[in-house]
């Protein structure tokens, strides 16, 4: 066990690929995980997966951060059920993706609603509820370091870039509290989120190109490092960015 045992955690985005490994392996540190998924059913297959193993998860479907209202609710049903709120993992999000030419100014809005908008909302409602030694983990990208010919990403790149500079203010504005903020850049994960670059061979051999370790990552390389940065082991770390990208950024 690590000192995450019987922290309240909220982690968007449970019905994806790395939100459900965090919820499985946070409960099975011991920690109460309440998570949410714009998905309901792909929320409930977290659900179902910790049930299997004996753990419970916390929370609901149909939740779409991107609403200002429906982020204020999923923080007050879990302050309602808990009465305070520990880690905030703001996990979740969607992107679309495309060269700059073939980018329309609904795609940008989509991709700014869903990748920092809503980091936004989550964490400005959690915010006076987060406790004395709390931390907010705030998903970043390798998007926000570098650019790459293999897809266009102009929207991500910005929310991710975005996302990572929030978080070096939030540590800013919440040591006095006590509140860390850290945010995680992974590389290329295989999840459903990058499913279909992946089935692209051509695609797929472009995104591993630079990558030292010559894998695709998997959720628990970067859930294993969110379970570090959230626990107490961690509590000399706030406004860092960690990349976990199998050697990608090195070279
Ligand atoms: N997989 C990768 O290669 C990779 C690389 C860098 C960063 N990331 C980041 O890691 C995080 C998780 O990515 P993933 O690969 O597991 O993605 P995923 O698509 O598998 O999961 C993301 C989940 O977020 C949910 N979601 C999207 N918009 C939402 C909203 N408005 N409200 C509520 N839920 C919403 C989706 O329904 C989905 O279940 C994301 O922030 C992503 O940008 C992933």
């Amino acid at each position: 066990m690590t000192s995450l045992q019987d922290k309240i955690v909220l982690i968007s985005g449970t019905g994806g690929g790395i939100g459900s490994e965090a919820a499985l392996r946070f409960a099975e540190q011991g920690a109460i995980v309440f998570g949410c998924d714009l998905i309901a059913k792909n929320h409930q297959a977290t659900a179902d997966l910790l049930e299997s193993k004996g753990l419970k998860l916390y929370g609901s479907g149909n939740v779409d951060l991107g609403d200002p209202e429906h982020a204020e609710k999923w923080i007050n049903d879990a302050l309602n059920q808990f009465g305070r709120i520990d880690v905030l993992f703001n996990n979740a999000s969607a992107a679309r993706f495309g060269n700059l030419e073939d980018f329309s100014v609904d795609d940008w809005y989509y991709t700014t609603r869903n990748e920092l908008d809503h980091v936004f909302f989550a964490t400005k409602f959690a915010w006076p509820h987060i406790s004395n030694g709390g931390v907010v983990l705030n998903m970043g990208s390798t998007a926000a370091w570098r650019g790459t010919t293999a897809t266009g990403k102009v929207a991500h790149s910005a929310t991710k870039g975005a996302v990572v500079a929030m978080t070096r203010q939030l540590a800013a504005e919440g040591a006095k509290r006590n509140i860390r903020a850290v945010s995680i850049s992974p590389g290329f994960i295989k999840t459903p989120g990058t499913a279909a670059f992946i089935s692209n061979p051509e695609v797929k051999q472009q995104l591993l190109s630079g990558v030292l370790l010559n894998r695709l990552g998997e959720p628990s390389d970067v859930v294993s490092l969110a379970i570090y940065l959230a626990s107490d082991q961690a509590s000399f770390i706030t406004g860092s960015d960690f990349v976990v990208d199998g050697g990608m950024l090195a070279t």
